[in-house]
């Protein structure tokens, strides 16, 4: 959710800051904006529109550090003057904010009462008004960052360009911030690492209240709170500037759909003594709650059926933003188990926030190992898809199940079960995602293109695979879909179905679960829709066979895939770049 990308010390950093913002491109797509040191002021190139589109003039400056933003716009409309970088009235100080500044009004009538002129509605240029004062005070750009942080409240992360000083300085309060440390002196902050794995892939992980100072070839970080320098320590990036492409694919999303015969064996491939570690900590904890936004919410609500069946365990689910409701129930011996494909979610951050303060156990299920949730918890599991970049989660999604299907086995006692299970489930993903199989899913896709609803039901752990598939087709082809339990179709959503609607059946391969949702496909079928079962074994029911290989209780993992390439071609029949869904980010880090 917005993008920031700055550079330190390296020739052309204005175009490096471009080229790494086309990188963060899924973090938001509503406008972008670069800035670097002119005569006399910062210059600034900002237009409204997508990053990828985007070119440098050539008259822009080319000097040796540049700051760059790419939005999802919160405050204010989609305008250029809303595009970062924002600026002071003289234009000497530029700044680009990650975040929410929640009490930016105040500030912004406090200013406007010594004089300061606004140039757009965002909560951003406060700060850029705040460092003045701090400034003309006599105050260092790392003193006048610190002060002006210390003014603000909310989460977010900054960096700021004074045009006649050879420094920059960022503040992390709350919204990722990476420095990634080049060979001779340079230096990169960004929002997430695909903004300059091209050029390093050493880095330091900034925490919540600390700020950065580059300048010349000193580097620093300092506590927010004191400016006392802070010890870094040094990680090695284990992904490779190809991670971040889309390789010979047209989209990330069906280039991450395919990578999901690797993904899935990788996620399996845990070590056995950490997962056994931690189904001892689910095992002993005194209330579980699995808590997640958006698909990581019907992920989690799919464990929470793995750890029924499997384990005969019961755990409770949650959608993050909805937690606090439940926080009186945290207890000490508690457990939250926090699922999150980035790790930067902000209403997932709060809920592990919550279990913190009441001392709760946090295991955490993350993609990105050291981000925010997975540096918070006292446990984190790292699923290893590598960058997924496409809006839509789909590699994450299943390597999450099958971390939490591991962990249900593991609290039954039968770890090596499941592991066997998904080393084979991940070698049927193989024969899946071929391209003869994604043709035959595309010509569904085609025939079904120009429907205005589409539902998709599921029994057992398939049920929650329902909801994430209404998410799947709702986000990249703007179709309304709706996912159920088989079971409750007749309870009202059934008056919806009409001649050729059309509904996915995700048929289990648990016998019981599988009669029943047949009959439930049957009920709509004989209102006149259209079944299109995603099943191993053919019915006569279907008008149309998905056919998924039998995978055990690996099963609704395997379902979820053809409904991600269905809602790919989808997205590609109505005429949408299913890797940029309108409205929408990749990284919500703002409740
Ligand atoms: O990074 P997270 O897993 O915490 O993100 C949570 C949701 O925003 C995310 O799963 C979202 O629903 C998906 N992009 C939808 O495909």
């Amino acid at each position: 959710m917005c993008g920031i990308v700055a550079v330190f010390g390296k020739e052309n950093a204005s175009q490096i800051v471009l080229d790494g913002l086309k990188n963060l491109e899924y973090r938001g797509y509503d406008s972008w904006g670069v800035g670097t040191p002119g005569e006399g002021k910062v210059e600034i190139e900002k237009q409204i529109g997508k990053i990828s589109e985007a070119i440098l003039p050539d008259s822009f400056p080319q000097k040796t550090l540049a700051i760059g933003h790419t939005r999802w716009a919160t405050h204010g409309g989609v305008t250029p003057e809303n595009a970062h970088p924002h600026f002071n009235e003289e234009k000497q100080i530029a700044v680009v904010h990650n975040g929410i500044i929640e009490n930016f009004v105040e500030l912004r009538s406090e200013l406007r009462g010594r004089g300061h002129v606004f140039f757009s509605d965002t909560d951003t240029e406060v700060l850029c008004h705040l460092m003045e004062e701090y400034i003309d005070d006599g105050k260092t750009l790392l003193e006048a960052a610190q002060c002006t942080a210390n003014r603000c409240e909310g989460r977010f992360a900054f960096v700021v360009l004074h045009y006649g000083e050879n420094c920059l300085v960022a503040v992390r309060r709350g919204s990722p911030l990476i420095l990634g440390i080049g060979e001779n002196g340079d230096a990169y902050l960004a929002s997430d690492t695909p903004a300059f794995i091209n050029h390093t892939q050493k880095i330091h992980y900034i925490d919540d209240g600390e700020i950065v100072y580059l300048e010349d070839s000193k580097i620093t970080v300092h506590s927010l709170e004191t400016l006392e320098p802070i010890e870094k320590r040094e990680v090695t990036l284990d992904i490779t500037p190809e991670d971040a492409t889309k390789g010979s694919h047209a989209h990330f999303m069906i280039k991450e759909i395919y990578e999901q015969k690797d993904t899935i064996a990788r996620a399996t491939n845990q070590d056995s003594q950490e997962i056994e570690k931690i189904a001892e900590e689910i095992s002993k904890a005194r209330g579980t709650f699995l808590i997640g936004c958006g698909t990581a919410h019907k992920v989690a609500a799919a464990g929470e059926y793995f750890f029924s069946m499997i384990a005969k365990k019961h755990v409770n689910t949650a959608v993050a933003s909805e937690f606090p409701i439940f926080h009186d129930f945290l207890r000490p011996e508690s457990l939250i188990i926090a699922i999150s494909q980035s790790g930067e979610t902000a209403d997932v951050i709060e809920a592990i926030e919550a279990a913190r303060s009441v001392g709760s156990t946090v295991l955490s299920i993350v993609n990105s190992a050291g981000s925010t949730v997975a540096r918070m918890s006292d446990f984190s599991l790292h699923i290893k898809a590598g960058p997924e970049k496409a809006v839509a989660s789909t590699k994450a999604a299943t390597s999450q199940l099958t971390v939490l299907l591991l962990l249900a086995y593991a609290c039954a006692g039968k770890l090596d079960d499941g592991r066997k299970l998904m080393v084979d489930a991940a070698s049927l993903v193989n024969d899946l995602v071929n391209p003869r199989f994604v043709e035959f899913v595309a010509g569904i896709a085609k025939e079904i293109a120009d429907q205005n609803n589409i539902f998709i039901i599921g029994k057992g752990a398939n049920f929650p695979m329902a909801l994430e598939s209404a998410i799947k087709i709702q986000e990249v082809s703007y179709i309304h879909a709706e996912g159920f339990a088989g079971g409750e179709l007749k309870h009202g959503p059934i008056a919806m179905i009409e001649p050729g609607t059309p509904c996915l059946v995700l048929v289990s391969s648990n016998e019981l679960q599988k009669k029943e949702i047949l009959s439930n496909a049957m009920e709509i079928k004989a209102r006149g829709g259209r079944i299109i079962g995603v099943s191993s074994e053919n019915s006569e029911i279907f008008d149309d066979w998905i056919r998924v290989p039998e995978a055990g209780a690996a099963n609704p993992i395997l379902n979820l895939i053809p409904v991600q390439v269905l809602s790919y071609y989808l997205a590609l029949e109505r005429g949408f770049n299913p890797d940029m869904p309108r409205n929408l980010a990749k990284s919500v880090t703002v409740k």
